[in-house]
């Protein structure tokens, strides 16, 4: 596998291990206090570390949207790595000048993707935008922390419609969004496929069906074993195999499905026998998506935002609409799942689910991480407060309702087109009074039908919550002991991590039981001596261990009872 160097890789490489964790501390609740979304201002590398303890394992859906390195927009590398190279970087501005702009880029993102691959679920997926300038340097990073086995693709995203100036005469009008599964991603959801061409003019018992080839892209040289004669068993007449195109299946197969009335023979002996495919043997309800995207562009995204806040207060957000398609491919609507955006920026990751949920009825939780102190509270947080909330707006408001894209021979077919046609209608019908008007637009053998709103004066908001927080103290004081003065309850998520490797869902409120792990019971006494007595009050409670582990500030135990009662104690 090629590999990626890079200026100060080997000193970043076991960075993220070296990171605090910090408690995360969440103090304003906005809308529905249940909720479990949350809004954390801070630096990513530090938040994504305190998340570990908590969501290892558990993000079904990673969406970021890092800084591109164009060089036209400046960034400060400032991790503080204990390196003299890496050092020397620190406080200073990344532009276009910087020779060690891609050395910098690939430090700041290794430990954050890092860390995004421990929260990942192992059937999640995270998608990243880039572009040119970095989208090589990623790929192979990502191929080396996800694994070249897990890339799933690579979107090719339209960001403009017009030609910019551009060097070379080349208008750079796409970005890209790849994609990489863990170990255990599956598939997306796929589109819905359109089965309105399938009829059932003769009555068949096994229901609707369309003809379909019975040909295959290989030649009689190729596969020999598919160049034969079929014979109609009404007509007796025979039909040879197309040398340059042979059946596309066995013989075998082809009497069988002859008998089972499955080959449609045609009425002239020089016709063309085909295939009777039913619906019901459609194995998917779902086609697959295209890695070209095109409805998502970048000045719908900048209006969008401008209606919220009545004037630009961010440059480079994206389209909700993009977000959320990806949110519907990638997630189950009622499953919980969690969406992490740690790049978050105006929070088009948060209002996305947020409407996916209401579309669909769906409750996914969003988790969004912003280090700009002027971006996370008045534009991450603010945004998604009104979005929940509702805000002033006057003007028009579009929502597809209906598109399809025709092909030239459905054009031409006046059947399929009144079909369509009567389709629209029975929408538009049935959804006019819901929308100020309906319009119906054909371009580019697409037809599409939105229903708009006008606004008056204010847009209802779409109801949900989520909290915002901020980082807090660190887990360990400065001689590396653990700060005693965190909450029960944090401290028990910590020690269970650092146990087991594992979140722990439900932590105690307090007492001095933690949790169990494969009959591993964890305890924690951070304010007394452990001792015989204690382990006696523990045994109490117990039927069947494996190991008994206590976190303690001093004990009086001795090595053997350790031994006999499989207890293991570990100082703090
Ligand atoms: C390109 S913007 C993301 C835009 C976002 N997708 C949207 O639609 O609004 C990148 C954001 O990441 C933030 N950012 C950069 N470095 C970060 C870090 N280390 N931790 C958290 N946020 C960071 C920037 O402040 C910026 O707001």
């Amino acid at each position: 596998m090629a590999n990626l160097n890079w200026v100060g890789k080997d000193e970043i490489k076991t960075h993220h291990q070296k990171v605090e964790y910090q408690t995360i501390d969440c103090k304003e609740v906005i809308g529905d206090s249940e909720s479990e979304n949350l809004i954390i201002e801070g630096d990513n590398l530090l938040a994504l570390k305190s998340l570990v303890p908590y969501y290892s394992n558990s993000i079904k859906m990673i969406y970021i949207d890092p800084p591109y390195n164009t060089g036209n927009t400046s960034w400060v590398y400032n991790d503080n790595v204990s390196s003299e190279t890496i050092k020397k970087w620190l406080g200073k501005s990344v532009n276009a000048e910087d020779l060690n702009r891609s050395d910098k880029w690939l430090n700041m993102m290794y430990p954050r993707l890092k860390l995004l691959h421990k929260l990942l679920k192992e059937d999640g997926v995270i998608f990243i935008s880039i572009d040119d300038n970095e989208v090589a340097n990623l790929r192979l990073l990502m191929n080396e922390i996800f694994g070249k086995n897990n890339f799933v693709g690579q979107f090719v995203w339209r960001k403009r419609t017009g030609s910019n100036d551009a060097l070379a005469n080349l208008s750079i009008d796409h970005e890209y969004i790849l994609v990489y599964g863990k170990e255990n991603f599956e598939n997306f959801q796929g589109e819905k496929k359109d089965f309105e061409n399938y009829k059932n003019p003769d009555n068949d018992p096994r229901g609707e069906w369309i003809t379909d080839n019975l040909t295959c892209n290989k030649t009689a040289t190729e596969r020999p074993n598919l160049n034969y004669p079929i014979t109609d068993p009404k007509t007796g007449n025979t039909y040879q195999a197309n040398k340059n195109r042979v059946w596309v299946y066995s013989k075998e197969r082809m009497e069988k499905y002859i008998l089972e009335g499955k080959i449609l023979f045609p009425k002239k002996e020089n016709g063309t026998p085909m295939y009777k495919r039913h619906k019901s043997e459609v194995r998917s309800q779902f086609k697959p998506i295209s890695s070209l995207l095109g409805d998502f562009l970048n000045t719908e995204a900048t209006k969008e935002l401008k209606n919220i806040f009545k004037k630009q207060v961010f440059d480079y957000s994206k389209s909700s609409n993009l977000i959320k398609f990806l949110v519907l491919q990638a997630t189950n609507p009622n499953s919980n799942d969690i969406i992490l955006d740690s790049f978050a920026g105006s929070g088009t990751t948060a209002q996305a689910v947020l409407e996916m949920n209401q579309q669909d009825n769906g409750n996914r939780k969003f988790i969004l991480i912003e280090m700009e102190k002027h971006i996370a509270k008045p534009i991450t947080a603010e945004r998604v407060k009104r979005v929940i909330n509702g805000y002033s707006f006057k003007g028009k408001e579009k929502t597809e309702l209906f598109t399809k894209k025709l092909t030239s021979s459905q054009i031409l077919n006046s059947k399929t087109m009144i079909k369509i046609a009567d389709e629209v209608a029975e929408i538009e019908k049935n959804k006019k009074d819901n929308f100020t008007k309906i319009e119906k637009k054909f371009e580019n053998n697409t037809i599409t039908l939105n229903g708009i709103t006008e606004i008056d004066e204010f847009k209802n908001g779409i109801g949900g919550g989520y909290k915002f927080c901020q980082l807090g103290e660190n887990l360990l004081d400065e001689f590396g002991e653990l700060n005693l003065n965190l909450s029960f309850s944090v401290i028990a998520k910590h020690l269970y991590f650092l146990e087991f490797k594992q979140p722990l869902k439900n932590p105690p409120k307090r007492g001095n039981f933690v949790g169990e792990f494969r009959g591993n019971f964890l305890y924690f006494f951070g304010d007394k001596k452990f001792t015989f007595s204690d382990l006696s009050s523990i045994l109490l409670t117990l039927n069947d261990y494996e190991k008994i582990i206590v976190y303690t500030i001093a004990k009086e135990i001795s090595p053997e009872i350790e031994q006999e009662y499989n207890l293991v104690v570990r100082k703090l």
